[in-house]
C-alpha cells in the first residue's frame, strides 16, 4: 500500500465522498505495468470519473445535487457525533438553491435557527437577509450553512472538537453546491474553513482558493447589530464578492 501524503488523502477522499454524494460507490484501479504507476497526485488531478456503468438499474445512482444534498443529510441522521446532540431541538442542516453561485458560511445556529430547523432566520438573519438585497439577490438565490449543525448552548462558541466533528460534512455540502464563491460570516467560519488563525483585520479585504471556488470573509451579521459601525467595512466586503460575480447593486443601496 503506497504512502500518500496529507494533501493527496484529503484530496482522494474529498474525490471518493463526492463521488459518494452522487451515488456511486464502487470504483476500481486500472491495473498499471510494475514501474509505470503514476503518481497517485497526477492520478487525482487528471483522471476522468471511474468508469461506471450509470444505467445499472441495480445501483442507487443520485445525479443531482438535491438528491445529494439529501444524501448527507440522510448520512447525518439523528446525529450524535459530539456533545452539541444533546441541547438541540432540531439539527439546522442548510438551506437554498442548490446551484447557487454564492454561499454563505456561519457559525452555528442560534436559539431561532434551533427552534425553526434553518439557519440565520432570527435577528442575525434579518440582516442576512438585507445584505443579501443589498448586492441584489434574493436569500432563494443563494445556499447558507453554518460550521456546527447544532446549537451551542446559550450561543456560547463552538468548540475546535465540536467543528472539527461537523465541518467535514459542511464540506461535503459545499462540495456538491460547488459555488463560485463562499463567504464565511465571522471569525469562526473563516478560521475553521481556512484552518487560519488570524485576526479578522488580518482576514477580510482579500480572496482565498477554496475547494475550486473563491472566498471572501466579513463580518458576521450579529456582530454588525452588535457593532453597526462596521457596516460599511462589511458592504466593501459584499462588494468585492459582487464585482467578481457581476453583480449590480439595487439602485437604493448603491445610494447608501
Ligand atoms: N448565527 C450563525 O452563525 N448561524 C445561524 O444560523 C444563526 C446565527
Amino acid at each position: 500500500m503506497a504512502n500518500f501524503d496529507a494533501t493527496t488523502k484529503e484530496r482522494l477522499a474529498a474525490r471518493l465522498n463526492y463521488y459518494r454524494d452522487m451515488g456511486i460507490y464502487d470504483f476500481y484501479r486500472r491495473p498499471v505495468e510494475a514501474g509505470a504507476e503514476p503518481e497517485l497526485s497526477e492520478q487525482i488531478e487528471d483522471a476522468p470519473p471511474p468508469a461506471h456503468d450509470v444505467s445499472e438499474s441495480s445501483l442507487p445512482v443520485i445525479q443531482d445535487k438535491s438528491s445529494a444534498l439529501a444524501a448527507i443529510r440522510e448520512d447525518i441522521g439523528d446525529c450524535t457525533r459530539c456533545r452539541l446532540h444533546k441541547g438541540r431541538t432540531n439539527l439546522v442542516f442548510g438551506v437554498g438553491n442548490v446551484n447557487a453561485d454564492l454561499m454563505f458560511v456561519g457559525e452555528g445556529p442560534g436559539a431561532d435557527e434551533d427552534a425553526q430547523g434553518e439557519p440565520f432566520v432570527g435577528r442575525a438573519g434579518q440582516l442576512l437577509n438585507n445584505m443579501i438585497s443589498a448586492m441584489g439577490l434574493k436569500r432563494e438565490d443563494v445556499y447558507i450553512a453554518n460550521v456546527v449543525k447544532c446549537r451551542p448552548p446559550n450561543n456560547r462558541t463552538p468548540e475546535k472538537d465540536e467543528c472539527d466533528t461537523c465541518s467535514p460534512l459542511l464540506l461535503r455540502q459545499i462540495d456538491v453546491v460547488q459555488p463560485n464563491v463562499i463567504v464565511a460570516l465571522g471569525a469562526v467560519a473563516a478560521k475553521n474553513l481556512l484552518a487560519i488563525n488570524d485576526s479578522m483585520a488580518n482576514l477580510r479585504g482579500r480572496w482565498y482558493d477554496f475547494r475550486g471556488a473563491k472566498l471572501a470573509v466579513t463580518y458576521h451579521p450579529a456582530y454588525l447589530l452588535r457593532d453597526p459601525r462596521q457596516k460599511k467595512e462589511a458592504w466593501k466586503d459584499l462588494q468585492m464578492v459582487m464585482k467578481y460575480l457581476g453583480l449590480q447593486a439595487p439602485a437604493r443601496a448603491a445610494e447608501e
